[in-house]
């Protein structure tokens, strides 16, 4: 069969068709159903159908390859390399977990993950997944008011940190910021497990915290038995920012994860056991848990997890572990690519990349000159792929394992099986056609994999991200798209008001409200303007409440300095904006609305668009006044 006809069938016949990819992962008891979708938009896959993500991704593997890699945890930051084989890793994982249920967690309990790139983070992700505790990873970029908001809404009875993470060689203290977080929040954890990498002083809270060493010590012979889970019962929780300043939970089920992963794993990512997977992402986004963490080795790959820059010791590092481990398959985003292409090509010559099969590109978009240039310096194809935490594996892209189609420059590609994109005009509610730009939708089902619900919050799911169109549920990418004749999508952009910087993405929301909280902001306006290597960065527009604090050059600059730290504080320098502009006024429509795609226009140098609306059109001259001075 073809490309367009096994998607055919995968959307006119999702039973038949999920029921095949179904084989791809262990059941310890066979489902009764493949597709309950009778309560829609909530999709449920594999009714009654009993697996675990642990079992599939490192158990499995044990009898038939229980020697080989499964884990390689390289940091230049602290100069070490582990491998963990399946069975080694089997082990550690038996360790954690035994750990985890002696401080009281059980099946449905949240762990908060709050972890640099180590090897102890993975074994926590699936330790949690093997006794059937809820995990949720919080990137180790956010500060402390970012996981307060987490924990609160999680609830998890342990979290699981370290003393300290580690950048360009500097140790970054992650357990003062975890201390302040819980003393933010209202919920507190009854229990922390501390991993101690001897980066950072760290001052234990009795009672509360434990030591991971000492503990694993006292577990060194644990066997901790897989917990065998419904098909639908929940797997993890990973937050993601949308429009308003609150992230969202998104809940991601266990059965139907594990057979996404692994049909993505043979069709888009083209994996086969023994083989080894680099992805570059961190374990705190989607990525790093679909394709560093589970996917990889659901296939019974390697996977390699890497602590420290794509520079350092220097620009070649990254192709230096291709060679060595004989990468095949790789998996980084655009940023990392343009922040390579500053670097003197010589780095990538020096190595011997005749391993790698494919680079696989993703979380923003992919330009032609970057897309070009990689494939040329690599000399493998570039295969980009779209997707979002919300559906846990790629949306469009093209699958090569299915058919050898071409991509196309600019574009991620197509459909793959399972999901029914459409375009709708934002207005009409009219199906677009083809060159028609309009907002990307799905058709449910959402294929097995995608989120189930915002976690303990299924009206937020529904109202967020789901309408009725033409009698069906369509589900929200709030992503522009347009479609070419040949059924090739292009991403144009974001319907709202969340930003991607170097493929992070935030919300404009969270940093507006951030910055207000300084004492001299009275308004401000929060956008994202196009960078030459981010992608996009935030810029602040900030009325303050006694603007003689900024009336010099020096004042305004110090001011600025001031507000960047209180991001930095709150949520992290990774949601610090690039520039904090004062004016004395906001473009907003004559109802009080902020014309924020106007002010990014301008910003941007291009045309603000119809201004019909607005109350004060010189509010625009103070935004083109200040990025002039
Ligand atoms: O706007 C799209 C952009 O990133 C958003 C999702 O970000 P996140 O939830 O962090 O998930 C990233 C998973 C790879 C999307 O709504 N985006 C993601 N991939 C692409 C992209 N934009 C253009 N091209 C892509 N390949």
């Amino acid at each position: 069969m073809n490309f367009a006809n096994i998607y055919k069938n995968s959307i006119e016949q999702p039973q038949a068709f999920w029921d095949g990819e179904a084989k791809l992962i262990d059941w310890q008891q066979p489902y009764s159903k493949v597709l309950d979708y009778s309560k829609p938009p909530f999709t449920q896959w594999f009714i009654g159908g009993k697996t675990n993500l642990c079992h599939n991704a490192v158990d499995r593997w044990v009898a038939t390859q229980g020697d080989k890699a499964a884990l390689i945890a390289i940091s230049t930051e602290t100069g070490t390399e582990k491998i963990y084989s399946f069975k080694k890793l089997q082990a550690e994982v038996s360790r954690m977990a035994a750990i985890m249920q002696t401080l009281g967690v059980g099946k449905g309990d949240r762990v908060l993950i709050y972890m640099p790139m180590i090897a102890e983070a993975a074994f926590a992700m699936l330790a949690c997944a093997r006794i059937g505790a809820i995990h949720s990873v919080v990137f180790g970029g956010f500060a402390a008011h970012s996981l307060a908001t987490r924990i609160e809404d999680a609830q998890p009875k342990l979290i699981v940190s370290a003393d300290a993470g580690s950048r360009g060689g500097k140790p970054i203290p992650y357990k003062p910021l975890l201390d302040e977080a819980i003393t933010l929040s209202a919920h507190k954890p009854g229990k922390v497990l501390l991993v101690n990498r001897n980066l950072a002083p760290m001052n234990l809270v009795e009672g509360r915290d434990v030591d991971y060493a000492a503990l694993r010590a006292q577990h060194l012979d644990s066997q901790v038995p897989v917990t065998w889970l419904e098909s639908n019962e929940p797997s993890y929780i990973l937050y993601t920012s949308g429009t308003t300043g609150k992230p969202k939970g998104v809940q991601r089920d266990v059965g139907g994860y594990a057979v996404a992963l692994a049909s993505s794993m043979r069709h888009i990512f083209c994996g086969n056991p023994g083989e080894t997977y680099f992805a570059t992402s961190d374990i705190g986004w989607v990525v790093g848990h679909s394709y560093i963490v589970y996917g990889p080795l659901i296939a019974g790959m390697a996977t390699i997890m890497y602590e420290g820059l794509p520079t350092m010791p220097d620009a070649g590092i990254w192709w230096s572990i291709v060679e060595k481990y004989r990468v095949t398959r790789m998996f980084s985003a655009p940023t990392a690519v343009r922040v390579l292409k500053k670097q003197p090509q010589e780095f990538m010559q020096k190595y011997d990349l005749s391993s790698l099969k494919t680079l696989y590109l993703a979380g923003e978009p992919l330009d032609e000159t970057t897309s070009a240039w990689i494939s040329d310096a690599l000399g493998v194809p570039i295969i980009d792929n779209y997707w979002q935490t919300e559906t846990g594996w790629p949306i469009l892209s093209v699958a090569k394992g299915l058919e050898d189609m071409p991509t196309k420059l600019g574009s991620p590609g197509v459909p793959i099986p399972g999901f029914n994109v459409k375009l709708f005009n934002e207005t009409t509610g009219e199906e677009c056609g083809a060159n028609e730009k309009g907002v990307v939708m799905i058709e449910g089902p959402l294929p097995p994999g995608c989120m189930q619900t915002v976690y303990g919050d299924d009206a937020r799911y529904v109202s967020t991200y789901w309408s009725v169109l033409n009698g069906k549920h369509v589900y929200s990418t709030f992503d522009w798209g347009i479609r070419d004749a040949e059924g090739y999508y292009f991403i144009l952009g974001r319907t709202d008001d969340v930003i991607n910087v170097a493929g992070h993405r935030l919300g404009t929301r969270e940093i507006e409200e951030s910055i207000s909280s300084h004492a001299n902001v009275s308004e401000v306006a929060v956008v994202g303007v196009e960078d030459k290597l981010k992608g996009q960065v935030a810029v602040a527009f900030v009325i303050l409440k006694n603007p003689a604090a900024a009336n010099t050059a020096q004042a305004q600059q110090a001011l600025e300095k001031e507000i960047m730290g209180v991001v930095d504080r709150q949520l992290g320098a990774v949601a610090r904006p690039a520039r904090v502009y004062f004016i004395a006024q906001l473009p907003k429509t004559r109802s009080g609305k902020l014309l924020r795609r106007s002010i990014q226009a301008i910003c941007e140098g291009r045309d603000p668009g119809d201004m019909s609306s607005i109350e004060d059109p010189t509010s625009l001259n103070q935004i083109e006044g200040a990025l002039s001075s």
